[in-house]
């Protein structure tokens, strides 16, 4: 079994070390932090060696590093993984630019280590529910559809919500890469992408912790309204948003020639899927409670807008899938072709809402394959 070095022990390591409990080949055996205070108390808890940054990827004893860093040390912690001769999977984003993105991809390949990202979510029963009934052709083609992920911001409740609302941060590379995965494992690869962002404040104010009230300058744009292109011609239209108190609007609605699919939240990993097949018809449920990796096993409410209170959450399947990969020589499935797509179309948004033009990507990538239960059997408890 490959042995796995943490780097980075904040709030979603927790998640990973849960994923133990699902997935037989997630073995992580020490951890280290810029911070560390942060990485001893992880080491602690979860009886694993503590080191420091240096030393853990100099470790001769670790194979993979499980990247959970913020967003902005992305690409340089992962080019350093790679330099020490490691495989790297990492949290979204692969990195806040493209072109140092497309550099971690050519690095990998050029070193013959494997580079796996999250999002992951894609690989739950949602996404391959969702996935499997539109290949079904059950909904005939998929031609148009609308996503949205709107909620207030983190501000009100996290401590220090500032990274959210600077280069780096935004509602594109935050949640972008959840949306634009789901609807790349759904439809293909993006052509072309057209955008409008807004900054609907100029300062906002800490809710909680030891500076509460104190109000912070927004540097970035907190909501954009997005036009993607499909190669295959669909035309989807997005609302990714930190500015909205409430809303009723579906995660993903895909539109097709015989009827019209409400898809999963692409954050998570359940469902339910809901197909209609007549104008003003019903609305037949698809439960994935019988699935692997879309039964719920999440029972507390978050209390966070945009989030179901119950749902299925197997955070770590992109790890383990790579993991098992790379024991068995294959391609896994959260790989540097499709994560540079995302970054290509995460970035892409961005620019094209800065030069307020429709701009084409650079890259494209091969459809993702089914995850059928065979697959999930062999690396799941
Ligand atoms: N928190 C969530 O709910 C959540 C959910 C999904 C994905 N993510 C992703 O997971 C990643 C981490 O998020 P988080 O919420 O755990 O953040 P966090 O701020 O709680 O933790 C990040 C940790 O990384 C450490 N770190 C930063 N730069 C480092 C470096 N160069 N070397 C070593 N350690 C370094 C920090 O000291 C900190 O302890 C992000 O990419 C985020 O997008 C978070």
């Amino acid at each position: 079994m490959k042995n796995i070095g943490l780097l980075g022990c904040g709030h979603i390591s927790e998640t990973y070390f849960r994923s133990r409990q699902y997935f037989n080949n997630i073995n992580i055996t020490a951890c280290a932090d810029l911070n560390l205070e942060a990485a001893k108390k992880c080491a602690d808890e979860y009886n694993i060696i503590v080191k420091n940054v240096d030393d853990l990827l100099a470790d001769k004893t670790i194979d993979v590093i499980l990247n959970l860093t913020n967003p902005t040390a992305h690409y340089k912690t992962i080019k350093n993984t790679l330099l020490a001769g490691k495989h790297s999977y990492c949290e979204k984003p692969l990195s806040i630019q493209f072109d140092q993105g497309k550099e971690l991809i050519e690095l990998a390949k050029s070193k013959n280590l494997y580079l796996g990202n999250a999002p992951d979510t894609f690989l739950g029963g949602g996404g391959q529910l969702t996935k499997q009934i539109i290949d079904s052709g059950e909904v005939g083609d998929i031609k148009l559809g609308n996503f949205t992920f709107a909620f207030p911001g983190v501000q009100s409740w996290h401590p220090n919500p500032e990274p959210w609302f600077v280069e780096g941060g935004g509602p594109i590379l935050d949640m972008g890469p959840y949306y634009y995965t789901m609807l790349v494992n759904f439809l293909g690869p993006a052509k072309s992408i057209k955008a409008i962002a807004s900054k609907v404040s100029e300062f906002r104010k800490i809710g909680e912790g030891p500076r509460k009230g104190l109000e912070f300058k927004v540097e970035i744009p907190t909501s954009y309204y997005i036009v993607i292109e499909f190669e295959n011609k669909a035309v989807i239209q997005g609302f990714l948003s930190f500015d909205v108190i409430n809303h009723q609007s579906n995660f993903i609605d895909l539109y097709g020639t015989k009827g019209s699919i409400i898809g999963p939240d692409p954050n998570m990993f359940g469902g339910p899927i809901k197909v209609s097949l007549a104008e003003g018809g019903a609305w037949k449920e698809y439960s994935t409670e019988e699935m692997k990796l879309g039964k719920t096993n999440i029972f507390n409410k978050s209390g966070r807008s945009n989030e179901a209170p119950r749902n299925a959450n197997y955070r770590g399947v992109g790890l383990s899938d790579m993991l098992y990969c790379i024991d068995n020589n294959l391609e896994h499935r959260c790989n540097g072709e499709l994560v540079l797509h995302v970054l290509d179309m995460l970035d892409t948004t961005i620019k094209s809402a800065e030069q307020s033009k429709t701009l084409q990507l650079r890259t494209t990538c091969n459809k993702t394959k089914l995850f059928n239960e065979r697959d999930i059997n062999l690396i799941t408890n």
